[in-house]
């Protein structure tokens, strides 16, 4: 695996399909163990979180293989319930596949998935849960022991709308007798997509969407196959690179609904936007100005995985933009990299100003996580001259082809 080399400074022009959803496909994953069958999807990106989760499935004694382009599961031959520590160390959201072993075997034991790029990520709310819902659960030498001979349905509340948290919760209910009230549940659309595919499995979920999700546990499954929802963040990585480079796209699959708070602030910026049913169109002179500040929130509110892109987009907009980083602690490490391409960045705490500069240049930058490496791509599109992108493994956990479709665009760009 190489550095990308892009040639920025020209205009981007083009039709795109969408990939599907990494933050869907991975949570679906996990569940596909709560079959004892076949489980197969459809518009299933190649990503390396993805051929992550497929190890822990083979280690766990399902077959996990690509058939065409459809990525098929048969669970049927499932026979550990541990997930071993250089397996969770690959990817920190495997611990998602804590509730859907729990629910299928009853115990389970994996690793503390530790921290990562963006600051500490803690689990408390994933283990809360399913503690009131009748897991014992140990924690001894950075692994987690879980044993739930018993689990039963009843209420819970997170204290905070955690995707992952909403996610274990609902694939652990699965396996409880009774009904289970997940409230303060995340609303992001990844976890109705996770919804949808459980119910074709047979299991009784919904709410999904709201913050008060229903779970029926226990209902017999059969085969089930599913077609994962389009990346609304890959969507907005593209609009952004457009909005900052200039030109004119069409990118195809796309809810626009899902991603109305990021098209606002592009059409903020003095974008054109258009949406009908499952199309965005953007169309952006390149030159942008500043807009109002940019608060992260829980969806529906602005998506933290568009942050970086979202500013990127922005460096030589006339203005300065604030953004406040709600979600995590430390998801400006890709600030540094970005000035070392001229952009004047303030950061202090959670907030961040961007100052808008006349052009930014081509440098060697480092890629710092998945979506501050994306911020890279999108401002070297932008930028006079060439730069390296390094460490583009970040990259790749959650873009499939990020440079052939940014080629289908009209980018000079390739990986050497
Ligand atoms: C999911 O992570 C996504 N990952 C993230 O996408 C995304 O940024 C995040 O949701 C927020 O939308 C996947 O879906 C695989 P959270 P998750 O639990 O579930 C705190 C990307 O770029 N928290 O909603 O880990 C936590 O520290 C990735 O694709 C607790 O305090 O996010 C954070 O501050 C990055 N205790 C906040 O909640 C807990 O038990 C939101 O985290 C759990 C979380």
């Amino acid at each position: 695996m190489g550095d990308f080399i892009i040639e920025g400074g020209r205009a981007l022009r083009g039709s795109l399909q969408v990939q599907g959803a990494k933050n869907s496909v991975l949570p679906i994953l996990a569940a596909t163990i709560l079959h004892n069958g076949t489980s197969t999807l459809h518009n299933c990106p190649r990503l390396r979180d993805v051929d992550a989760s497929m190890r822990i499935l083979r280690h766990l004694g399902c077959r996990a293989e690509w058939e065409g382009d459809a990525l098929v599961v048969d669970a049927a031959s499932l026979t550990r319930c541990d997930v071993p520590d250089h397996l969770m160390r690959e990817m920190r959201s495997s611990v998602i596949f804590l509730g859907a072993v729990l629910s299928r075997c009853g115990r389970s034991e994996l690793s503390m998935p530790g921290g990562c790029e963006l600051g500490p990520r803690p689990i408390d709310l994933h283990l809360s849960s399913l503690r009131q819902l009748g897991a014992v659960i140990r924690e001894g030498g950075g692994r987690l022991h879980c044993e739930a001979p018993e689990m039963r349905g009843r209420e819970l509340t997170l204290s905070l709308p955690s995707v992952g948290a909403t996610e274990n919760a609902i694939l652990a209910a699965c396996g409880c007798e009774g009904t289970t009230v997940i409230f303060n549940a995340a609303r992001e659309p990844e976890i109705a997509d996770l919804q949808t595919f459980l119910c074709a499995m047979g299991h009784k979920v919904q709410g999904a969407g709201s913050s008060t999700i229903t779970v029926e546990g226990r209902s017999p499954t059969h085969d089930v196959e599913h077609t994962v929802i389009p990346d609304r963040i890959v969507a907005a990585t593209y609009l952004a690179a457009v909005a900052g480079s200039g030109g004119e796209v069409e990118l195809r699959g796309v809810d626009y609904r899902q991603l109305s708070t990021v098209t606002a602030a592009l059409h903020e910026a003095g974008c054109q936007i258009h949406s009908t049913g499952n199309a965005i169109w953007l169309r952006s002179t390149g030159d942008l100005r500043a807009i109002r500040p940019v608060r992260t929130a829980p969806y529906p509110g602005f998506p933290t995985d568009a942050q970086a892109v979202l500013m990127a987009a922005l460096l030589r907009s006339k203005g300065a933009t604030v953004f406040v980083e709600n979600i995590f602690e430390n998801r400006y490490r890709h600030v540094d990299e970005l000035c070392r391409m001229g952009a004047d960045i303030r950061v202090e705490g959670r907030v961040a100003v961007v100052c808008g500069v006349e052009r930014l240049r081509g440098a060697a930058v480092e890629a710092t996580d998945l979506r501050g490496g994306a911020a890279m791509v999108v401002a070297a599109l932008s930028a006079e001259g060439e730069s390296r992108i390094s460490a583009v493994h970040h990259i790749q956990r959650g873009y499939a082809d990020i440079l052939g479709d940014l080629r289908q665009l009209g980018a000079r760009a390739r990986e050497e």
